[in-house]
């Protein structure tokens, strides 16, 4: 069990969460270069999508392991990554240095980045990294991006489609993984508040089970553009995904360009 007296974004990437919870089980084929590629093909969307000709200056917000930061670094912008785990940022500068580039790390929050005002051109938040807190601390993240981005700064954010996540929904799925380890998935969908809440299990080898909850509050496109403009931040166009396919119920991700005033 891990501990559930912190907030759950803390104590999920401290570890590598691939491994532990999503490797292994479908849809996370990383074993085999394909991962690579795809972040190789969705960074080239960001380039076309984005229309980044010339090098800029970057902000990937919530960067992870850095895979986007440092194929935008390797073209040749100027890229910071921020993030809350330091166990990803240590993933991220060894990245860093397999491509050969240089990328400003930096540990902090989502919130409250302590980036200079209007210093980027852009910033991405890819992957599902928003919605970790109550409607408040969200929205303070959308300020935060309006904050750093200089006027006609744009940014791109890619999550969850809860339009088509209600269609499919699946209270649990379990199985076992392609590591050989079960893996178990409860999820909740609280219609007040629009969060999902899931519970991950892993039994391990020696039966030890290790559980990781979590709770994201899911947004519809109305929602964000709504959020958005009280943030400063005006949608320019929506995607169902980083091929660019047009957004539909049934895309299971959302892609948002803003940008801002
Ligand atoms: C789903 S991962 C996405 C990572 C990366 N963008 C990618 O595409 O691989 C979410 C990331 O958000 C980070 N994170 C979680 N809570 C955070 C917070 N409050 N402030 C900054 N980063 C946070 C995690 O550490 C994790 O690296």
């Amino acid at each position: 069990m891990t501990d559930e007296t912190r907030p759950w974004y803390e104590t999920l990437f401290e570890r590598d969460w691939y491994d532990y919870f999503a490797k292994g089980g479908p849809g996370y084929p990383d074993t085999d270069g394909s991962y690579a590629r795809q972040t190789d093909a969705e960074v080239a969307f960001l380039e076309r999508a984005l229309e980044l000709r010339e090098p800029c200056d970057l902000l990937d917000l919530c960067c992870g392991p850095g895979r986007h930061s440092v194929r935008l670094a390797k073209r040749g912008h100027r890229v910071t990554g921020v993030d809350i785990s330091a166990y990803n940022l240590e993933k991220a500068a060894e990245g860093a240095e397999e491509f050969g580039v240089e990328v400003t790390w930096r540990e902090a929050d989502m919130r409250d980045t302590g980036l200079v005002d209007s210093s980027q051109d852009v910033v991405i938040n890819m992957f599902t990294a928003f919605g970790y807190f109550e409607d408040a601390g969200n929205q303070r993240v959308l300020e935060e991006v309006a904050r750093v981005l200089r006027p006609g700064g744009r940014f791109v954010i890619e999550l969850t489609n809860r339009d088509s996540l209600m269609r499919r929904f699946e209270p649990r799925e379990s199985g076992l993984r392609r590591d050989g380890r079960e893996g178990i998935q409860e999820r909740e969908f609280d219609s007040a508040t629009g969060t999902i809440k899931t519970t991950w299990t892993v039994i391990e080898a020696d039966g030890e089970r290790i559980i990781q909850r979590f709770a994201i509050r899911m947004y519809t496109l109305q929602e964000l553009e709504v959020r958005m403009a009280q943030a400063g931040l005006t949608v320019e166009e929506a995607w169902g995904g980083l091929d660019g396919s047009e957004l539909t119920m049934d895309s299971h991700r959302l892609v948002v360009l803003a940008r801002k005033a």
